[in-house]
């Protein structure tokens, strides 16, 4: 496993952050047995991953409660670096933005409880809160920091206009942004951004909600019905479902040059992007790590780098085709 800094934090990451919004087990993901969730987490930790994120929101405190009853039980809270986020509440139907003051010190407090820890290494604002001046949620984040509640600040989901002001109150360490090679809107301008600010970048979906490992593609994985997913449903219809699917063929064919599967593919180009420290991908069982860890310890050359470059231009030209339509 190879491990980095986290921008200007003090904290050295693996590469590959264990991403577990599914281990909540909630609409969007589905169900999930608890027991799968907590052999995922004994086997990364042992495998090298030393980077867990998670949120309150993922399954309204589920997933944050089976990681609190694992580190707990295995008393090994210093040899993770637990990532978790605030700003969002929810009622039995909805999910609203809030980062009140009371809701933001209710939250620390509240994930503190469920996760079994005193602090956390990295503490994100999930979403900026459109109802709350950024000056003021930077102000307590920053309260966290001083406070040494939380080693390193990160935000998520945030514009480059919404970094720079919250800059102005407290330091970013990290940006949580969504990254794949079928999701590249922060490329132009956000990554150079973050690389002139010292901003490490975790990035989140790397696999595209399952869609870059082929499986709905090439090995006829039944497409989820009623689990809504990052990815577009568009992806997953006509015209864009062979779009995708000739796409993924070329570059199954860079991943088996290197003995290696699509996710290994898609996740070693993400996390060795420049700019780019780690990629969050989400594993719900033993078989999906292992084939994510896969993507360590080894280099795609110039020569695929060109071609996948080219390969994504291609998609892109068609995609956009296909959005010009709409
Ligand atoms: N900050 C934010 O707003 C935000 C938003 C989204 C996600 N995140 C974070 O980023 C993490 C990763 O994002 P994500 O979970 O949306 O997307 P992802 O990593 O692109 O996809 C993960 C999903 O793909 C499937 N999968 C994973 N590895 C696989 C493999 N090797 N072969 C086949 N299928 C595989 C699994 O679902 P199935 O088995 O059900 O197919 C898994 O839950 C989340 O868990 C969360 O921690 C953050």
């Amino acid at each position: 496993m190879e491990y980095r800094k986290l921008g200007n934090s003090s904290l050295d990451v693996s590469v590959v952050c264990l991403g577990t919004w599914a281990f909540g087990g909630d609409r969007w993901w589905g169900y999930q047995d608890d027991n799968d969730s907590l052999e995922v987490l004994e086997d990364a930790l042992a495998r090298g991953v030393n980077f867990i994120d998670t949120a309150p929101v993922y399954g309204r405190g589920h997933s944050e409660e089976v990681i609190g009853s694992f580190i707990a039980q295995g008393k090994i809270r210093e040899k993770v670096i637990l990532a978790t986020k605030l700003g969002l509440r929810w009622d039995g139907r909805s999910i609203f933005h809030d980062l009140s003051r009371k809701r933001m010190f209710d939250e620390i407090d509240a994930s503190r409880k469920r996760l079994k820890t005193d602090y956390f290494d990295l503490y994100q604002v999930h979403w900026h809160d459109p109802d709350t001046p950024i000056g003021q949620t930077a102000e307590i984040m920053h309260k966290f920091y001083q406070d040494g509640i939380i080693k390193a600040i990160g935000v998520s989901n945030y514009s480059m206009a919404q970094i720079e002001e919250f800059k102005k109150y407290a330091p970013i360490h990290s940006l949580q942004p969504s990254y794949s090679m079928f999701d590249r809107d922060i490329e132009e301008e956000v990554i150079p951004f973050c690389i002139e600010n010292s901003i490490g970048i975790i990035t989140y979906a790397p696999l595209y909600s399952g869609l870059l490992t082929g499986k709905f593609f090439l090995d006829g994985a039944k497409i989820p019905g009623d689990i809504n997913r990052k990815m577009k449903s568009r992806d997953l219809e006509e015209p864009c479902f062979s779009i995708n699917k000739t796409t993924l063929i070329k570059l199954k064919k860079i991943a088996d040059k290197h003995g290696k599967t699509l996710a290994q593919l898609a996740l070693n180009w993400n996390f060795n992007q420049k700019g780019v420290t780690s990629a969050i991908a989400g594993a719900r069982k033993l078989s999906q790590l292992y084939d994510n860890l896969g993507s360590t310890g080894w280099k795609l050359d110039k020569e695929d780098l060109t071609m996948i470059r080219d390969i994504l231009a291609e998609r892109f030209i068609e995609i956009e085709k296909v959005e010009e339509k709409v």
